[in-house]
C-alpha cells in the first residue's frame, strides 16, 4: 500500500515535470554565418521561470556556461562570444569555417527542469571577385565555338546564368561544366549575341560578373534602294544594305568598272545619259571574311515634256526629214510613172503596139486605165492625132480636182507594191 502511494506520487511528479522536462527548445531554421561576422542563436521559446544553470556546447565541446549568475566560457572562445542570460541567445563573433556545427544549449530551472534544444551553423565563405573569362578569338558564326568560363572566391553553393535576363537552359548547342561554372556553345549563332551573367550564390551573399558576346556574321541580303528611272539631270542616290556584323564595307561598280565610291551610299550629282548602266553594290564583312554583292540597273531618261532644245530639233528634223521624204517619193512617182507613161503613149503612137506589148505591164495597166478614165469622156479626141499633149492635161487636172478616183489611186498604190 505505501508502496503504490509513493509509486502514484513518483508518477504524479514525474508527469507533472514531464511536461518541462520533455519540452524542446526550439530555434527557427539552421542558422547561416558569414566568415568574419556574426550569428546570433536563440531559442524561440525560453523558459520564463529563472534558470538554475545553462550551458551551450558546440558538437560536444563545452562553451559557456552559466551557474547561478557566474559565467564560464572556454578560453578558445574569449571575447567572440556573447551570452544573454534572459533569452538564452548566443552571439557568434569572428565567424570561422570551422564554426560549422551542431550547436546545443541546455538549461536547468528551479523546479529541477531539464531542457534541451539544439540547431545547426553553417558559416560560408563570401563570394567576391567573379569575373567571366572571354572567350579569346572573335566569334563567327556556325565556325565558332565560345567557352565562358567563370571564376570568383567563396563558398560557391551554387552557380547561374542568365541571357540578357533570361535564365540561359542548356541545349543540344548550350553545354554547362558539370560544376556549372562555365559554359561553351557549339557553334555559335547570331542568337547567341548579348549580354551574359554568371551568378555565384550562397546562403549569405552572391555576386554576379556579366560578359557581353558578339557573334559576327554576315553580309547578308545585300539590297539596293533606289530608282531604276531617273531624268536627265537630276541628282539620284543609290543605298546599300547588308546584314553584317560588324558593319559591311562597300565597293560600287558601274558596268563591271571600281568607281572608288566606298560608302553605303552612291550619289550622282547630275545624271546625265553615261550614268545608265549597272551598278554593283559589293558588301564585304572584314571579320567573317565574308563578302555579298547585289546589282541594280540605272536608266537615265530624256525628260518627259519634250520642252528641251534638243528634243524641238529632233522634232523638226524628224519633220523636216518626213516632208523631204515625201516630197522625194512623189517627185520620184512622177518621175517614174508619169513621164514613162507620156513617153509609152507617144511611143505606142509612134512605133505602134509592138512597142506597147514590150512595155512592162505595169505600165500598160496605166496606160491602160489613162485610156480607159480619159477613154470614157475623150476616147473620140484620144483616137485621133494629138492626143498625148492632152493626157498630160488630164493628169494634172486628175491629180488636183481628183475627179477620177481610180486614176488616182492606182498611180500612187503601184509604185508602194512594188
Ligand atoms: C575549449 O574549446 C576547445 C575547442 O575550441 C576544446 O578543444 C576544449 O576542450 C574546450 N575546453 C573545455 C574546457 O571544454
Ligand atoms: C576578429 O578577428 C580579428 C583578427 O582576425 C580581430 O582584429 C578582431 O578584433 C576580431 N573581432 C572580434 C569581434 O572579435
Ligand atoms: C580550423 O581548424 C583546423 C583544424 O581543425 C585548423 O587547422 C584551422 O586553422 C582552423 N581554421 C580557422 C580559421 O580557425
Ligand atoms: C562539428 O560537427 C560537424 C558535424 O556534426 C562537423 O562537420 C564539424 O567538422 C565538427 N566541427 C568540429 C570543430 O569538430
Ligand atoms: C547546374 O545548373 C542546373 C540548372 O541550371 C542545375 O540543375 C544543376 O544542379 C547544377 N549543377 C551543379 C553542379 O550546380
Ligand atoms: C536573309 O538571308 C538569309 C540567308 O542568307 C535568308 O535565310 C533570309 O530569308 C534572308 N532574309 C530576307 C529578309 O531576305
Ligand atoms: C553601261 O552598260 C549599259 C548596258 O549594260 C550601256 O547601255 C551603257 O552605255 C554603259 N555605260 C557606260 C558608260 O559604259
Amino acid at each position: 500500500m505505501m508502496v503504490y502511494h509513493r509509486l502514484y506520487w513518483s508518477l504524479w511528479l514525474f508527469s507533472c515535470f514531464r511536461q518541462n522536462f520533455g519540452q524542446e527548445l526550439q530555434f527557427p531554421e539552421p542558422a547561416n554565418g558569414a566568415v568574419g561576422e556574426s550569428v546570433v542563436l536563440a531559442p524561440v521559446n525560453p523558459p520564463s521561470t529563472s534558470f538554475l544553470i545553462t550551458q551551450w556546447f558546440f558538437n560536444s565541446t563545452f562553451i559557456i556556461a552559466v551557474v547561478s549568475g557566474v559565467t564560464s566560457v572556454n578560453s578558445s572562445y574569449e571575447g567572440r562570444v556573447r551570452f544573454d542570460i534572459n533569452t538564452l541567445a548566443l552571439e557568434l563573433q569572428n565567424l570561422t569555417l570551422n564554426d560549422s556545427g551542431i550547436y546545443r544549449l541546455e538549461t536547468s530551472t528551479v523546479g529541477a527542469a531539464l531542457m534541451k534544444g539544439e540547431t545547426s551553423l553553417q558559416v560560408f565563405e563570401k563570394i567576391s571577385s567573379v569575373r567571366l573569362i572571354d572567350p579569346e578569338e572573335l566569334l563567327i558564326e556556325d565556325d565558332s565555338s565560345a567557352s565562358i568560363t567563370s571564376e570568383g572566391t567563396g563558398s560557391i553553393t551554387s552557380v547561374e546564368w542568365m541571357k540578357d535576363n533570361s535564365p540561359l537552359s542548356p541545349s543540344n548547342r548550350i553545354i554547362f561544366s558539370p560544376d556549372n561554372r562555365s559554359v561553351s556553345i557549339s557553334p555559335v549563332q547570331r542568337s547567341d549575341s548579348g549580354e551574359y551573367q554568371c551568378t555565384y550564390r550562397n546562403p549569405v551573399s552572391s555576386e554576379t560578373a556579366k560578359l557581353s558576346l558578339i557573334i559576327n556574321y554576315g553580309p547578308e541580303n545585300v539590297s539596293i534602294e533606289g530608282p531604276e528611272v531617273v531624268d536627265l539631270g537630276k541628282r539620284v542616290s543609290l543605298f546599300c544594305f547588308a546584314n553584317s556584323v560588324p558593319s559591311a564595307s562597300f565597293i560600287w561598280r558601274f558596268n563591271g568598272t571600281d568607281t572608288g565610291v566606298t560608302t553605303d551610299t552612291f550619289t550622282i550629282d547630275e545624271t546625265d545619259f553615261t550614268h545608265s548602266g549597272d551598278y554593283e553594290c559589293t558588301a564585304s564583312n572584314s571579320v567573317t571574311k565574308r563578302s555579298a554583292s547585289h546589282r541594280h540597273a540605272l536608266l537615265v531618261k530624256g525628260e518627259g515634256g519634250g520642252l528641251t532644245t534638243g528634243a524641238i530639233v529632233g522634232i523638226v528634223i524628224g519633220v523636216l526629214v518626213a516632208v523631204a521624204g515625201i516630197c522625194g517619193l512623189i517627185f520620184y512617182l512622177i518621175k517614174t510613172k508619169k513621164i514613162p507613161s507620156l513617153n509609152l503613149h507617144k511611143n505606142g503612137r509612134t512605133s505602134g503596139a509592138a512597142a506597147q506589148s514590150r512595155q512592162e505591164p505595169e505600165l500598160n495597166y496605166a496606160d491602160i486605165s489613162h485610156f480607159q478614165k480619159a477613154g470614157g469622156e475623150r476616147v473620140i479626141l484620144g483616137n485621133n492625132s494629138e492626143p498625148s499633149t492632152e493626157y498630160a492635161e488630164v493628169k494634172s487636172g486628175a491629180k488636183s480636182k481628183a475627179p477620177p478616183p481610180p486614176y488616182g489611186s492606182q498611180v500612187s498604190n503601184h509604185p508602194l507594191r512594188r
